[in-house]
């Protein structure tokens, strides 16, 4: 499988998002990640509703909804009814984590779960099964352009140890910090979907650097 390639619109230029989004559309991105932030879960507020509404109104691409909030379950519907196809909640953040993940199912969208830095990946043991995509935040969540926490590796390694004890198939989402130093280790070590921000936004070339990562040509 190829992989996948999420551009995070949280570095995008928002007085100009039109020209942002058209470029993404026009690139071999595979989703758009879009960071929800709620200043309780995370120190920051990001942007809500109405913006990802318009994003959603002008892309074709699948929308990777990261929720940074807590108590996630009081907005899954609105997030589905807003065209989510990928709904990923904080395993920090949910009392019921299994029931939650079902709600997301039933609604007909993938369900995913972050983890921050300093939960291991043993903890989603249990319920590895039930999930579609495991978020390894590899920066502290709430901010763009933050170093990438290189402890990543190993847990990407002892991820697809449980995935592979369980019998499952789950895609391994690496968020913060992504950029050409790390992308091809990440991808070595089993990651399926990258997300980017500065990197990808702050680039001369933001098409070609999305081109460049789904590629795998960084060393
Ligand atoms: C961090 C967010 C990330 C962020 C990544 O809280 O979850 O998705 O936008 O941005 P970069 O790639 O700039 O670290
Ligand atoms: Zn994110």
């Amino acid at each position: 499988m190829s992989i996948i390639i999420a551009p995070s619109i949280l570095a995008a230029d928002f007085s100009n998002l039109q020209k942002d989004i058209l470029m993404v559309n026009n690139s071999n991105a595979d989703w758009f990640h879009i960071d929800v932030m709620d200043g309780v879960f995370v120190p920051n507020i990001s942007f809500g509703i109405p913006v990802i509404k318009s994003i959603k109104k002008n892309t074709t691409k699948p929308l990777d909804i990261h929720l940074m909030i807590v108590d996630p379950d009081r907005y899954i519907k609105t997030f589905v009814n807003i065209g989510a196809d990928i709904l990923t909640v904080h395993y920090e953040a949910c009392n019921h984590l299994h029931r939650t993940i079902q709600k997301i199912k039933s609604l007909g969208i993938k369900a995913g779960v972050a983890i921050n830095p300093h939960t291991p990946v043993s903890v989603l043991k249990d319920i590895i099964k039930e999930i579609d995509l495991v978020c390894i935040m590899s920066v502290n969540p709430g901010f763009g352009g933050q170093s990438f926490i290189s402890r990543t590796f190993k847990k990407i390694n002892k991820l697809n140890k449980i995935v592979e004890k369980e019998k499952t198939n789950v895609l391994i989402e690496i968020d913060g910090g992504v950029n050409d130093k790390n992308s091809k280790k990440l991808i070595d070590s089993g990651a399926n979907v990258l997300v980017a921000g500065n990197f990808v936004f702050s680039s001369k070339n933001p098409k070609e650097t999305i081109n460049n990562l789904k590629q795998n040509i960084y060393n």
